[in-house]
């Protein structure tokens, strides 16, 4: 029975990503033809919403010229490293870049030009605590992806930065009222009953 259902699933599962893996781009196919630097220095902690970085790109001239001659605009984004993808499927690095979860922030994006292009942006106030790296994809006049470049290593493990989202930052200030609100009601409580207290002592007299 289980293993009919695990039959089910896998064929539904199989036809519904058919499509996609037949004409999805596959990021192992793009060339790291970009240069991208950002402004967060390694470990480096920001705060979603206030906190500031710029991101420089350009083409990498080591290739040849012409390579780049697809290239129509260029969108910044910042990616989700691996340490803050563990057991979270939403986040979950796929080859095609349909199905990627791993950069789903939007930085910046422009049309293409091979010089070096500069832009800063301030953390937007959803983007969630974790640690994270910036990627650039290089796309064509169809939209579809066709370079890229990014400030971390291929194992997406150096030159690594964090940022502190809000949602954190509220929910310990809610903790910390509701404390203050249940402290305050016990105090009321307290005030009364030795008000009563006394009340009653003062009538027995
Ligand atoms: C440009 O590309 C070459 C070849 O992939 C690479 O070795 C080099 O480090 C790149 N340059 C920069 C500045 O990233």
């Amino acid at each position: 029975m289980a293993s009919g259902w695990f039959l089910l699933a896998a064929s539904i599962l199989l036809l519904s990503g058919l499509p996609e893996t037949c004409y999805g781009v596959t990021f192992s196919s793009l060339q790291r033809t970009l240069v991208l630097s950002a402004s967060p220095t390694p470990g480096q902690v920001l705060k979603a919403g206030e906190g500031k970085m710029t991101v420089t790109w350009s083409y990498n001239q080591t290739f040849p010229t012409g390579t780049d001659s697809t290239y129509k605009s260029v969108t910044v984004k910042l990616c989700f490293a691996p340490v803050s993808q563990v057991d979270r499927k939403w986040r979950k690095t796929a080859d095609d870049l349909a199905k990627d979860k791993t950069c789903q922030f939007k930085v910046v994006s422009g049309p293409y030009t091979p010089d070096s292009f500069s832009s800063t942006w301030t953390i937007e106030n959803d983007v969630p605590t974790a640690t994270y790296f910036v990627r650039a994809y290089a796309y064509d006049s169809d939209g579809a992806e066709v370079a890229y470049g990014q400030t971390t290593d291929a194992h997406k493990t150096q030159n690594l930065f964090e940022i502190k989202g809000i949602t954190g930052r509220h929910a310990s200030i809610d903790v910390a009222s509701a404390c203050f609100s249940a402290f305050s009601i016990a105090s009321l409580v307290c005030f009364f009953y030795i008000e009563k207290r006394k009340e009653k002592m003062s009538q027995q007299k």
